[in-house]
């Protein structure tokens, strides 16, 4: 019997904890979806890391998510989103799938009254030049200004959110921005948790926007568009898999859904073969 499409789970991938972020949203916007949710912590940070490995790891995440039977897959990490989404087309040309980018660069500019808008982001992210071709495909007199805040990666995955940690590195990175600029564009799924330091550090006529209510609102558009939005009437089930220490995601993912997930959080593996990378092979801990 052919399977409902419609009744498939919607797959998540970051390189951690840190697309919860946008899987909040998603939850909102889609209450009656199934998730699976992946964080590949056991190789986390990916924002470090070569465009080449970036696509690796992609793709590996999403044939993992897709042997899941996800009818579409929401890449919740802006490097990921930056570095790997031509390679992953080229992987798996049946997959349905959306990046972070876009719907960061339209909250921007959709945000920003003077057009000087501040990208805060991975290395990789900035590295790539992705957002400031996004931004300026939207407003091309925008005048965009990328910074690499890296170290925010390690303070979120940590659930250091406040305090005089957070601050004095986050003043740090602020430190470094060209004055003038009213809008900051938080370009990593994992700095929203930081939100509410930064605006404590923050003027007040600065607004700070990221990707993650855009990007939700886009999927239910292109799930109604496609008709594959889940017809059930009851919650959706959610279900968490990382790629090490799910003890771990699940302490520190309460932080990021204000709920504690440990009862749905599972291990499981990404096991690429070092000479055929077409035949790596799957281990996956059970889902519930
Ligand atoms: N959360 C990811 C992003 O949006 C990546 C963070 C990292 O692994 O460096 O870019």
């Amino acid at each position: 019997m052919k399977q409902d499409l419609r009744k498939q789970p919607i797959g998540i991938f970051d390189s951690g904890v840190g697309g919860l972020t946008v899987y909040r949203a998603l939850r909102e916007a889609l209450p009656h979806e199934d998730f699976i949710y992946l964080g590949d912590t056991a190789r986390l940070p990916y924002g470090t890391k070569s465009k080449e490995t970036v696509e690796r790891y992609t793709i590996n995440a999403a044939r993992l998510l897709q042997k899941q039977e996800i009818k579409f897959l929401v890449v919740a990490c802006n490097t990921a989103s930056a570095y790997a989404l031509d390679a992953l087309q080229n992987a798996l040309p049946d997959l349905s799938y959306c990046g972070v980018l876009a719907a960061g660069a339209e909250a921007s500019v959709k945000t920003t009254r003077n057009g000087k808008i501040a990208v805060l982001a991975t290395e990789g992210t900035v590295r790539s030049g992705t957002y400031i071709n996004f931004i300026k495909k939207l407003r091309a007199d925008a005048d965009v200004q990328m910074q690499a805040c890296q170290m925010l990666v390690a303070l979120a995955e940590e659930g250091w959110c406040d305090g005089v940690e957070a601050e004095t590195i986050i003043s740090r990175y602020l430190n470094e921005l060209e004055p003038g600029f009213d809008t900051i564009l938080l370009g990593c799924t994992h700095f929203p948790i930081l939100i509410p330091t930064f605006r404590k550090l923050c003027s007040p006529d600065v607004n700070i926007v990221d990707s993650a209510s855009v990007t939700a609102l886009t999927v239910r558009d292109l799930l109604v568009a496609r008709n594959l939005k889940n017809p059930q009437e009851t919650p959706g089930t959610e279900t968490f898999l990382a790629t090490d220490l799910p003890e771990r995601f699940a302490r520190v993912g309460k932080h990021f859904l204000g709920c504690d997930i440990a009862d749905r959080v599972h291990l499981t593996s990404l096991i690429t073969s070092p000479f055929d990378f077409e035949d790596e092979d799957f281990l996956l801990g059970s889902v519930a």
